[in-house]
Protein backbone atom coordinates (compact mmCIF):
# COMPACT_ATOMS: atom_id res chain seq x y z
CA UNK A 1 0.00 0.00 0.00
CA UNK A 2 1.45 3.53 -0.60
CA UNK A 3 3.90 4.01 1.84
CA UNK A 4 4.00 8.19 1.04
CA UNK A 5 1.08 8.75 3.83
CA UNK A 6 -0.92 8.97 0.79
CA UNK A 7 -3.10 5.68 1.99
CA UNK A 8 -3.38 7.31 5.33
CA UNK A 9 -4.85 10.37 3.58
CA UNK A 10 -7.24 8.88 1.41
CA UNK A 11 -8.60 6.57 3.60
CA UNK A 12 -9.60 8.85 6.64
CA UNK A 13 -11.02 12.14 5.82
CA UNK A 14 -10.32 13.26 2.81
CA UNK A 15 -11.81 10.11 1.25
CA UNK A 16 -14.64 10.28 3.48
CA UNK A 17 -14.49 14.13 2.19
CA UNK A 18 -14.73 12.84 -1.64
CA UNK A 19 -17.72 10.39 -1.05
CA UNK A 20 -20.60 12.45 0.60
CA UNK A 21 -19.26 15.48 -1.64
CA UNK A 22 -19.34 12.92 -4.91
CA UNK A 23 -21.74 15.48 -6.66
CA UNK A 24 -19.84 18.58 -6.44
CA UNK A 25 -16.62 17.36 -7.09
CA UNK A 26 -18.17 15.55 -10.55
CA UNK A 27 -20.09 18.57 -11.38
CA UNK A 28 -16.79 20.74 -11.13
CA UNK A 29 -14.70 18.10 -12.85
CA UNK A 30 -16.81 16.98 -16.17
CA UNK A 31 -15.23 19.10 -18.53
CA UNK A 32 -12.18 17.62 -17.33
CA UNK A 33 -12.53 14.56 -17.19
CA UNK A 34 -14.65 14.46 -20.25
CA UNK A 35 -11.90 16.08 -22.31
CA UNK A 36 -9.25 13.40 -20.80
CA UNK A 37 -12.06 10.71 -22.13
CA UNK A 38 -11.88 12.28 -25.46
CA UNK A 39 -8.37 11.76 -25.94
CA UNK A 40 -8.44 8.46 -25.23
CA UNK A 41 -11.24 7.62 -27.29
CA UNK A 42 -11.88 4.03 -25.70
CA UNK A 43 -13.10 1.71 -28.09
CA UNK A 44 -15.79 -1.04 -27.67
CA UNK A 45 -14.00 -4.21 -27.13
CA UNK A 46 -10.88 -2.76 -25.05
CA UNK A 47 -9.37 -3.70 -21.63
CA UNK A 48 -9.00 -0.38 -19.41
CA UNK A 49 -6.95 0.38 -16.39
CA UNK A 50 -8.26 3.22 -14.80
CA UNK A 51 -5.74 4.83 -12.20
CA UNK A 52 -6.44 6.11 -8.99
CA UNK A 53 -10.18 5.71 -9.84
CA UNK A 54 -11.99 7.23 -6.50
CA UNK A 55 -15.22 6.97 -6.04
CA UNK A 56 -15.63 5.77 -9.57
CA UNK A 57 -17.00 8.48 -12.04
CA UNK A 58 -15.34 7.93 -15.21
CA UNK A 59 -14.28 4.21 -14.67
CA UNK A 60 -18.25 3.91 -14.99
CA UNK A 61 -18.30 6.07 -18.20
CA UNK A 62 -15.75 3.97 -19.50
CA UNK A 63 -17.01 0.92 -18.77
CA UNK A 64 -20.22 2.37 -21.05
CA UNK A 65 -17.98 3.07 -23.58
CA UNK A 66 -15.89 0.05 -24.07
CA UNK A 67 -19.60 -2.10 -23.60
CA UNK A 68 -19.81 -5.76 -22.91
CA UNK A 69 -17.06 -7.05 -24.82
CA UNK A 70 -14.93 -4.83 -23.13
CA UNK A 71 -13.81 -4.54 -19.52
CA UNK A 72 -13.22 -1.87 -17.55
CA UNK A 73 -10.43 -2.08 -14.28
CA UNK A 74 -10.53 0.75 -11.19
CA UNK A 75 -7.48 0.85 -9.39
CA UNK A 76 -7.23 2.74 -6.11
CA UNK A 77 -6.07 3.08 -2.53
CA UNK A 78 -8.93 4.59 -0.85
CA UNK A 79 -10.93 1.63 0.28
CA UNK A 80 -14.06 4.47 1.25
CA UNK A 81 -14.19 5.79 -2.21
CA UNK A 82 -14.05 2.19 -3.76
CA UNK A 83 -17.13 1.17 -1.16
CA UNK A 84 -18.99 3.55 -2.86
CA UNK A 85 -17.80 3.29 -6.66
CA UNK A 86 -19.21 -0.16 -6.01
CA UNK A 87 -22.36 0.89 -5.03
CA UNK A 88 -23.09 2.86 -7.90
CA UNK A 89 -21.86 0.39 -10.64
CA UNK A 90 -24.12 -1.95 -8.93
CA UNK A 91 -26.86 0.69 -8.88
CA UNK A 92 -26.35 0.84 -13.11
CA UNK A 93 -29.96 0.29 -14.86
CA UNK A 94 -27.48 -2.18 -16.74
CA UNK A 95 -24.80 -4.75 -15.96
CA UNK A 96 -21.80 -3.01 -16.51
CA UNK A 97 -17.84 -4.59 -17.25
CA UNK A 98 -16.41 -3.17 -14.59
CA UNK A 99 -14.55 -4.23 -11.40
CA UNK A 100 -12.44 -2.03 -8.41
CA UNK A 101 -9.58 -3.19 -6.67
CA UNK A 102 -8.03 -1.89 -4.01
CA UNK A 103 -4.27 -1.51 -5.07
CA UNK A 104 -1.43 0.62 -5.14
CA UNK A 105 -0.87 1.34 -8.81
CA UNK A 106 2.64 2.29 -8.19
CA UNK A 107 3.45 -1.49 -6.99
CA UNK A 108 0.07 -3.69 -7.52
CA UNK A 109 0.98 -6.28 -9.85
CA UNK A 110 -1.35 -5.92 -12.45
CA UNK A 111 -2.08 -8.16 -15.58
CA UNK A 112 1.25 -7.86 -18.11
CA UNK A 113 0.61 -6.63 -21.61
CA UNK A 114 -2.92 -6.63 -21.07
CA UNK A 115 -4.54 -2.89 -21.18
CA UNK A 116 -5.46 -1.21 -24.70
CA UNK A 117 -5.55 2.25 -22.74
CA UNK A 118 -4.80 3.29 -19.46
CA UNK A 119 -6.70 6.68 -18.55
CA UNK A 120 -7.00 8.91 -14.93
CA UNK A 121 -8.65 11.69 -13.58
CA UNK A 122 -6.39 13.67 -11.55
CA UNK A 123 -5.34 9.81 -9.85
CA UNK A 124 -1.89 9.57 -10.97
CA UNK A 125 0.05 13.04 -9.47
CA UNK A 126 0.39 11.36 -5.76
CA UNK A 127 3.27 8.70 -6.43
CA UNK A 128 6.15 9.10 -3.93
CA UNK A 129 8.49 7.30 -7.09
CA UNK A 130 6.43 8.51 -10.40
CA UNK A 131 9.42 6.66 -12.59
CA UNK A 132 8.59 3.60 -10.57
CA UNK A 133 4.95 3.69 -10.47
CA UNK A 134 4.84 4.56 -14.33
CA UNK A 135 7.43 1.76 -15.35
CA UNK A 136 4.94 -0.70 -13.45
CA UNK A 137 1.79 0.69 -14.96
CA UNK A 138 3.70 0.82 -18.49
CA UNK A 139 4.25 -3.26 -18.27
CA UNK A 140 0.72 -3.57 -17.89
CA UNK A 141 -0.10 -2.30 -20.91
CA UNK A 142 -0.41 -3.85 -24.59
CA UNK A 143 3.02 -2.73 -26.78
CA UNK A 144 1.55 0.69 -28.41
CA UNK A 145 -1.65 0.82 -25.87
CA UNK A 146 -2.09 4.07 -25.16
CA UNK A 147 -2.20 6.31 -21.79
CA UNK A 148 -4.19 9.72 -21.30
CA UNK A 149 -4.45 11.31 -18.42
CA UNK A 150 -5.73 14.87 -17.35
CA UNK A 151 -3.69 16.39 -14.25
CA UNK A 152 -3.57 19.59 -12.92
CA UNK A 153 -1.48 22.84 -14.41
CA UNK A 154 0.63 24.69 -11.14
CA UNK A 155 -1.92 25.91 -8.05
CA UNK A 156 -1.08 29.31 -9.09
CA UNK A 157 -2.68 29.08 -12.61
CA UNK A 158 -5.61 27.21 -10.93
CA UNK A 159 -8.10 29.53 -9.19
CA UNK A 160 -9.55 26.51 -6.69
CA UNK A 161 -6.18 27.99 -4.89
CA UNK A 162 -5.66 31.18 -6.11
CA UNK A 163 -8.89 32.64 -5.08
CA UNK A 164 -8.93 31.74 -1.44
CA UNK A 165 -5.22 32.44 -1.21
CA UNK A 166 -5.54 35.97 -2.55
CA UNK A 167 -8.68 36.24 -0.32
CA UNK A 168 -6.63 35.58 2.92
CA UNK A 169 -3.31 37.16 1.93
CA UNK A 170 -2.52 39.45 4.75
CA UNK A 171 -5.06 37.81 7.42
CA UNK A 172 -2.91 34.87 7.93
CA UNK A 173 0.80 34.11 7.69
CA UNK A 174 2.54 33.48 4.35
CA UNK A 175 2.56 29.56 4.04
CA UNK A 176 6.13 28.65 3.11
CA UNK A 177 6.79 28.29 -0.11
CA UNK A 178 5.30 24.25 -1.59
CA UNK A 179 7.62 22.25 -2.77
CA UNK A 180 6.55 21.44 -6.47
CA UNK A 181 7.49 18.50 -7.07
CA UNK A 182 6.45 16.97 -3.93
CA UNK A 183 3.24 14.14 -4.18
CA UNK A 184 -0.15 16.11 -4.54
CA UNK A 185 -2.32 17.60 -6.74
CA UNK A 186 0.17 20.40 -8.27
CA UNK A 187 2.90 17.71 -8.76
CA UNK A 188 2.46 17.70 -12.56
CA UNK A 189 2.35 21.15 -13.08
CA UNK A 190 5.72 21.49 -14.55
CA UNK A 191 5.40 19.77 -18.43
CA UNK A 192 9.37 19.35 -18.52
CA UNK A 193 8.43 17.19 -15.54
CA UNK A 194 6.00 15.12 -17.10
CA UNK A 195 7.39 14.47 -20.08
CA UNK A 196 10.74 13.05 -18.43
CA UNK A 197 8.61 10.98 -15.74
CA UNK A 198 7.01 9.44 -18.94
CA UNK A 199 9.67 8.95 -20.93
CA UNK A 200 11.90 7.58 -17.70
CA UNK A 201 8.90 5.02 -17.51
CA UNK A 202 9.25 4.06 -21.12
CA UNK A 203 6.26 5.82 -22.99
CA UNK A 204 6.79 7.31 -26.33
CA UNK A 205 4.75 10.36 -28.04
CA UNK A 206 4.38 12.19 -24.98
CA UNK A 207 2.09 15.09 -25.46
CA UNK A 208 0.47 17.52 -22.65
CA UNK A 209 -2.19 19.72 -24.37
CA UNK A 210 -3.21 22.69 -22.38
CA UNK A 211 -6.86 22.54 -21.25
CA UNK A 212 -8.91 25.16 -19.80
CA UNK A 213 -12.20 25.96 -18.41
CA UNK A 214 -14.80 27.59 -16.53
CA UNK A 215 -15.87 24.86 -13.75
CA UNK A 216 -19.07 25.09 -11.75
CA UNK A 217 -17.70 25.37 -7.96
CA UNK A 218 -20.59 27.04 -5.84
CA UNK A 219 -24.73 26.07 -6.59
CA UNK A 220 -27.95 27.17 -5.14
CA UNK A 221 -30.88 28.15 -5.27
CA UNK A 222 -30.29 31.83 -4.63
CA UNK A 223 -27.37 33.61 -5.87
CA UNK A 224 -26.40 34.12 -2.17
CA UNK A 225 -26.35 30.18 -1.48
CA UNK A 226 -24.23 29.43 -4.42
CA UNK A 227 -21.99 31.45 -2.82
CA UNK A 228 -22.01 30.08 0.43
CA UNK A 229 -21.64 26.49 -1.38
CA UNK A 230 -18.58 27.95 -3.08
CA UNK A 231 -17.33 28.84 0.36
CA UNK A 232 -17.93 25.50 1.94
CA UNK A 233 -16.02 24.00 -0.49
CA UNK A 234 -13.07 26.23 -0.47
CA UNK A 235 -12.54 25.56 3.43
CA UNK A 236 -14.05 21.68 2.88
CA UNK A 237 -13.02 19.57 0.26
CA UNK A 238 -10.66 22.23 -1.79
CA UNK A 239 -6.85 21.51 -1.87
CA UNK A 240 -6.87 25.04 -0.07
CA UNK A 241 -8.90 23.83 2.69
CA UNK A 242 -5.64 22.43 4.65
CA UNK A 243 -4.99 26.00 5.10
CA UNK A 244 -8.19 27.37 5.63
CA UNK A 245 -9.05 24.61 7.74
CA UNK A 246 -6.60 25.16 10.74
CA UNK A 247 -8.16 28.90 11.19
CA UNK A 248 -9.94 29.60 14.79
CA UNK A 249 -11.57 32.00 16.08
CA UNK A 250 -11.72 35.80 14.68
CA UNK A 251 -9.30 34.96 11.99
CA UNK A 252 -11.76 32.26 11.00
CA UNK A 253 -14.58 34.92 10.58
CA UNK A 254 -12.65 37.27 8.94
CA UNK A 255 -11.54 35.05 6.49
CA UNK A 256 -15.01 33.40 5.78
CA UNK A 257 -15.84 37.02 5.22
CA UNK A 258 -12.29 37.69 2.46
CA UNK A 259 -13.19 34.21 0.88
CA UNK A 260 -17.24 34.96 0.70
CA UNK A 261 -16.35 38.38 -1.23
CA UNK A 262 -14.04 36.98 -3.98
CA UNK A 263 -16.85 34.03 -4.65
CA UNK A 264 -19.16 36.72 -4.65
CA UNK A 265 -17.54 38.61 -7.93
CA UNK A 266 -17.99 35.46 -9.53
CA UNK A 267 -21.61 34.16 -8.79
CA UNK A 268 -23.79 34.53 -12.14
CA UNK A 269 -26.36 32.20 -13.69
CA UNK A 270 -27.41 30.45 -10.49
CA UNK A 271 -23.59 29.68 -9.71
CA UNK A 272 -20.13 30.49 -8.81
CA UNK A 273 -17.76 29.77 -12.09
CA UNK A 274 -14.15 29.62 -11.63
CA UNK A 275 -11.14 28.78 -14.10
CA UNK A 276 -9.58 25.40 -13.98
CA UNK A 277 -6.22 24.65 -15.77
CA UNK A 278 -5.37 21.39 -16.49
CA UNK A 279 -2.97 19.36 -19.12
CA UNK A 280 -4.49 16.55 -20.98
CA UNK A 281 -1.25 14.50 -21.25
CA UNK A 282 -1.22 11.18 -23.76
CA UNK A 283 1.19 9.05 -24.88
CA UNK A 284 2.08 5.22 -26.38
CA UNK A 285 3.21 2.85 -24.37
C1 LIG B 1 -7.94 13.56 -6.77
S1 LIG B 1 -8.57 11.96 -6.46
C2 LIG B 1 -9.30 11.54 -8.03
C3 LIG B 1 -10.31 10.44 -7.94
C4 LIG B 1 -11.03 10.11 -9.26
N1 LIG B 1 -10.11 9.76 -10.30
C5 LIG B 1 -11.92 11.25 -9.69
O1 LIG B 1 -11.59 11.95 -10.65
O2 LIG B 1 -12.98 11.45 -9.06
C6 LIG B 1 -7.09 11.01 -6.47
C7 LIG B 1 -7.28 9.54 -6.26
O3 LIG B 1 -6.02 8.87 -6.42
C8 LIG B 1 -5.96 7.83 -5.46
N2 LIG B 1 -4.54 7.43 -5.29
C9 LIG B 1 -3.54 8.14 -4.73
N3 LIG B 1 -2.39 7.43 -4.77
C10 LIG B 1 -2.68 6.25 -5.37
C11 LIG B 1 -1.92 5.09 -5.69
N4 LIG B 1 -0.62 5.01 -5.38
N5 LIG B 1 -2.53 4.05 -6.30
C12 LIG B 1 -3.88 4.11 -6.61
N6 LIG B 1 -4.64 5.18 -6.31
C13 LIG B 1 -4.05 6.24 -5.71
C14 LIG B 1 -6.63 8.42 -4.24
O4 LIG B 1 -7.04 7.45 -3.31
C15 LIG B 1 -7.79 9.18 -4.88
O5 LIG B 1 -8.93 8.36 -5.01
Amino acid sequence: MAENGQSAEWNGRKGEIWVVNHERIDRMLAPLGRAALDAAAPKPGEFVLDVGCGAGSTTLQLAKEVGATGSVLGVDISEPMLTFARKRAAASPAALPVRFELADAATHALPRAHFDLMFSRFGVMFFAEPVVAFANLHGAMKPGGRLSFVCWRPAAENELVSIPARAVKGLIPPAPPAEPDAPGPFSFGNPARVTSILSGAGFSHVVLEPFGCRMLYGVGETRDAAIEDAVEQAFETGPFSRVLGELRGEVLEQARRAVRAAFADRAKNGGVFIEGNAWIVTARA
